[in-house]
């Protein structure tokens, strides 16, 4: 079992389903504020993430996309944006209240999709895959709803490989970004975001975990020195 995957099961045991229910709830008390805390937490960053996202998912003007854990839908816009027809699906019912997009939005688990097999040309998934309680079932849901030869995108955090860079960022982001986030938002939610980077697993277990699910072309990028990253691929 991946380390990633051997820490979210011991915390779905300890938990129960209550752990799902308590993200639910984390992300509906932080949807007020959830937009600006990330343009500041990363300078502005983020929204470039999303747009390279978009085009290294490539595909056509028209296609349908569905944004899996969409929040407030900051990536529904950037798919709107590039032609594309953008879905969102997210349980909080506060982030999608706080949603700034005109794409269709739905509350639902991303574990148990409403859609109809091969429904969607491609699906994106933005900074979610940490704190899904069955990210093997996530995949395979995501595998169902998209449609032969369709793409995908994940966007997550990252440590970056560089042992000084390593430093700052596990000090910003562990020590500072709890801070301003207390400050500005909710102090456990933003103490808890980025201690969930423990349920990440590494890349070439995503990699293996997005093959078993039925996606091939596989493909990990790294944005901004490594302290974000990008799976790509194809459904098969
Ligand atoms: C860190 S936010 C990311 C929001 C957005 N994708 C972005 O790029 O900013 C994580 C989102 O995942 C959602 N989420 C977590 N688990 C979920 C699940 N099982 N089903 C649906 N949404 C979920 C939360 O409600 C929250 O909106």
């Amino acid at each position: 079992m991946s380390s990633g995957r051997s820490e979210r099961a011991a915390d779905n045991e300890l938990f129960g389903t209550g752990r799902e229910r308590a993200i639910e709830r984390m992300f509906d008390r932080v949807a007020r504020r959830y937009d600006l805390l990330n343009r500041l937490l990363t300078f502005g960053l983020d929204r470039r993430w999303r747009r390279r996202s978009v085009r290294l998912l490539g595909l056509e003007a028209g296609s349908l996309v569905a944004d899996l854990a969409c929040g407030t839908g900051d990536f529904c816009a950037d798919l709107e944006g590039a032609g594309l027809d953008a879905l969102g699906v997210d349980f909080s019912a506060g982030m999608l209240r706080h949603a700034t997009t005109s794409a269709p939005l739905v509350r639902a688990d991303v574990q148990r999709l409403p859609l109809p097999d091969g429904a969607v040309e491609g699906a994106v998934c933005g900074f979610a895959l940490r704190n899904l309680a069955d990210l093997e079932t996530f995949l395979a849901e995501t595998a169902r709803v998209v449609r032969p030869g369709g793409r995908i995108a994940l966007l997550e955090v990252a440590e970056p490989g560089c042992a000084v860079l390593r430093w700052g960022h596990r000090l910003y982001f562990g020590r500072i970004v709890p801070i301003i986030g207390g400050l500005l938002s909710d102090r456990a939610a933003y103490r808890y975001l980025p201690a969930s980077v423990r349920y990440l697993p590494s890349p070439a277990e995503l990699a293996t975990e997005l093959r078993e699910a039925g996606f091939g072309e596989v493909e990990h990028h790294v944005f901004n020195g490594g302290i974000a990253q990008l799976l790509t691929a194809t459904r098969r």
